[in-house]
């Protein structure tokens, strides 16, 4: 991937297409996240911290783009962000948590473990009365394009995807303080919240250890 400045990407005027992303962006995606989500995703870097993402979570991110329901934002060539969403359906909390426990001890299980617990105290089949929903994964923008509302837009752009496709409900985890932010600013509802401090191993032991302003992670939910 060729690397732009921050600066430049900051200053260029406007010439972004927000699409669905397709199996032709595969190679370029994963380059991207490597680069703009798992170094600085707080649960990545929040736990076992020296070591890097598990193949299988990189797996999985990817495999949210054979459904149609992920976004990409390119400007030419060059990818400024990614909304990789993806079907869900009543099962996903117990399918979750078979995973984590398939994985044990793995940096990705302790990963899937939280993720359950979220999964299960949002608890959005029931809280909004319907049977799928498309659920949001992996939010990222380029470094240097920080602050443009490209994750807004790649967020608007999943919605009206979804909606497309006959769901009526998105959902996503925000596991960083950004992303939640920019999820209040849409007006998503705010259905659970588990602060880092609250999660313990069975010491008592804070298990997710994310730079301080990452405080919690907050599932939002919109009716589309
Ligand atoms: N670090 C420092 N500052 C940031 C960051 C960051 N990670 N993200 C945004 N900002 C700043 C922006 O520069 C901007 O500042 P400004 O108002 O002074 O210009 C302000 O915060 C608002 O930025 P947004 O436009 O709301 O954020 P943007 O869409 O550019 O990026 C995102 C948000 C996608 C979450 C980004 O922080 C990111 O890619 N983070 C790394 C991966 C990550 O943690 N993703 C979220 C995990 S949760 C999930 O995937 C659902």
């Amino acid at each position: 991937m060729k690397t732009l400045s921050s600066t430049s990407l900051k200053e260029k005027s406007t010439t972004m297409e927000v699409r669905v992303a397709s199996s032709e962006d595969y190679d370029k995606i994963l380059e991207f996240i490597r680069v703009h989500y798992y170094l600085e995703e707080p649960l990545t870097i929040g736990v076992d911290a020296s070591v890097p993402q598990d193949r299988r979570d990189e797996e999985f991110s990817m495999s949210n783009i054979e459904h149609g329901t992920s976004i990409v934002a390119v400007e030419k060539d060059d990818i400024l962000g990614v909304f990789l969403a993806s079907p869900k359906n009543e099962d996903v909390a117990e399918h979750i948590k078979q995973e984590a426990e398939k994985f044990t001890g793995t940096k990705w299980s302790k990963i899937l473990e939280i993720l359950y617990r979220c999964e299960n105290g949002a608890n959005v089949f029931k809280k909004f009365n319907v049977t799928k929903a498309i659920h949001g994964h992996v939010l990222a923008v380029h470094k240097g394009a920080r602050g443009r509302n490209i994750g807004g837009q790649l967020v608007e752009k999943a919605f009206s995807v979804a909606k497309s496709k006959g769901y009526d409900l998105f959902t996503t985890d925000c596991t960083s303080y950004y992303s939640a932010k920019l999820m209040e600013r849409l007006e998503m509802t705010l259905v659970h919240k588990l602060a880092y401090k609250d999660y313990t191993d069975s010491n008592g032991k804070q298990v997710f250890n994310p730079p301080e302003i990452h405080e919690s992670i907050m599932t939002f939910a919109k009716k589309l």
